[in-house]
Parts: C-alpha cells; structure tokens; sequence
C-alpha cells in the first residue's frame, strides 16, 4: 500500500477507535434519504445493494429489516466494520463485510445498487477519483443505480478533519462519466453532534452503458 492510503487508513481506524458511532460528525440516526432513493430505485429484495464506506452508518441494519438479503458493507477501517457488526448484532452474519479500499479493491460480484454516503468527496487526487469510477464500472451492473451523496458547494472545505472535495450534481456527474444518468438529486442540511452544518447532495444515477 502507498504510503499516502495508508496514512488514510490509519486515519479512520483512529477515528473509530477514539469515538463513539453517535459522536462522529457524519452521524444520521435515520439514514432518510438513502433509504427513499434506494426505495426509488425500485430494486426487489433480491437485489444486491453494496454500502461504499458504510462505516458505522445504521443504512445496512435498515435495509435487512426491510428484507433485503444480498448486502454488502465495504470500508476501508476494520475497527469500524468490527464496530458496526456488533451494532446490528447476530443478524450482522447476513451481511457481506468487506475490508478494502474502494479504489483499489477487485470486486467480484456486481452490485444492482451502490451507495456512497461522504466517500467519494475524499478523492482529492485525481488519480484516486479514476481508480473509484473504474471501481464502480467493474462492479455495478448495466442498468444499475448509484446513490452518491457528497458535500456541495455550500459546506465545509473538511471533513473529519480532512480536506474535500464539494461537488454540485453537474460536476458530480462530469467526474463520474457520461455512461451515467442523473435521474434525481436530493439535497440536507446534515448537522454533525457538535452543531455544524454541512450540505450534502444526494445524486441518483442509472448506468446505461
Ligand atoms: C465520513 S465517513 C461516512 C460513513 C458512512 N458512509 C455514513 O454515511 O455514515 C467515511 C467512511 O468512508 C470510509 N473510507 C474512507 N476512505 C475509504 C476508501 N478509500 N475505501 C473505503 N472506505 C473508505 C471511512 O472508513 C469511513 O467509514
């Protein structure tokens, strides 16, 4: 690993080691938006959804007790998907928990919906930004969504103390690709435990080709 990932992955491990699931500052009791779009996308139970840097996020535990069945979690931080198995409990072994970077991870299923909650807006390089769009292009399958939800242009320059990158759904899409359809954006004002406000866009996308 370079050393620049792996100073990232010490990072996260840190963060989740130094602080409870509920005092980070992306921290959502109820994952509103996620679920609707995941919703809208009108994927059966059956369908395999994948969670990009779930963290400790309570998305997967939502979506089992809705039924679905082929889940995945992937996270770069081991302590935080040790912390979000013993979360969810014994249901947890009905989740597919993967360590990895997304952006250099093979993946070997492919996925009808990929979710990315605050991930992709960590890619400052650009470099890293290619390696993720290769990454979903291997792994999301034609005609599958992907529910991208970035800082905009509106909120902070950090997060966790990282810089970011902040997106309006136009500049998301160009970074993706044009083999992407935005069908639907939604926007929240998120406010972190401390009671800082950071605007997110959640960007809905079909992959036709
Ligand atoms: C700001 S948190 C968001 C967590 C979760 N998506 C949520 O909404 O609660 C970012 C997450 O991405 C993970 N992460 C950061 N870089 C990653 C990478 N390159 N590959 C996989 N996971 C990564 C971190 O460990 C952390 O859990």
């Amino acid at each position: 690993m370079r050393l620049f990932k792996r100073n990232q992955k010490d990072h996260w491990e840190r963060v989740y080691q130094k602080y409870a699931s509920t005092e980070v500052g992306w921290y959502q009791a109820y994952p509103e938006r996620s679920l609707k779009l995941i919703n809208n996308t009108g994927v059966g139970i059956d369908s395999r959804i994948i969670d990009i840097g779930g963290g400790t996020s309570k998305l997967s535990e939502h979506l089992l007790h809705k039924g679905y069945k082929e889940l995945a979690v992937l996270d770069i931080s081991k302590n935080s998907i040790e912390k979000a198995r013993s979360q969810i409990g014994e249901q947890s072994s009905k989740i597919n928990w993967i360590e990895a970077d997304v952006t250099t991870y093979r993946f070997r299923k492919q996925y009808d919906v990929w979710h990315d909650r605050a991930v992709f807006h960590f890619l400052t390089k650009g470099e890293d930004r290619k390696r993720y769009v290769n990454s979903f292009n291997q792994a999301v399958k034609l005609n599958g969504n992907l529910i991208i939800a970035t800082f905009s242009l509106d909120a902070p320059s950090k997060c966790s103390g990282l810089p970011v990158v902040r997106y309006s759904p136009g500049t998301l899409q160009d970074e993706l690709g044009d083999n992407l359809n935005l069908v639907e954006t939604l926007v929240e004002d998120h406010m972190t435990p401390s009671r800082v406000k950071q605007n997110f866009i959640f960007c809905r996308f079909v992959k036709f080709q």
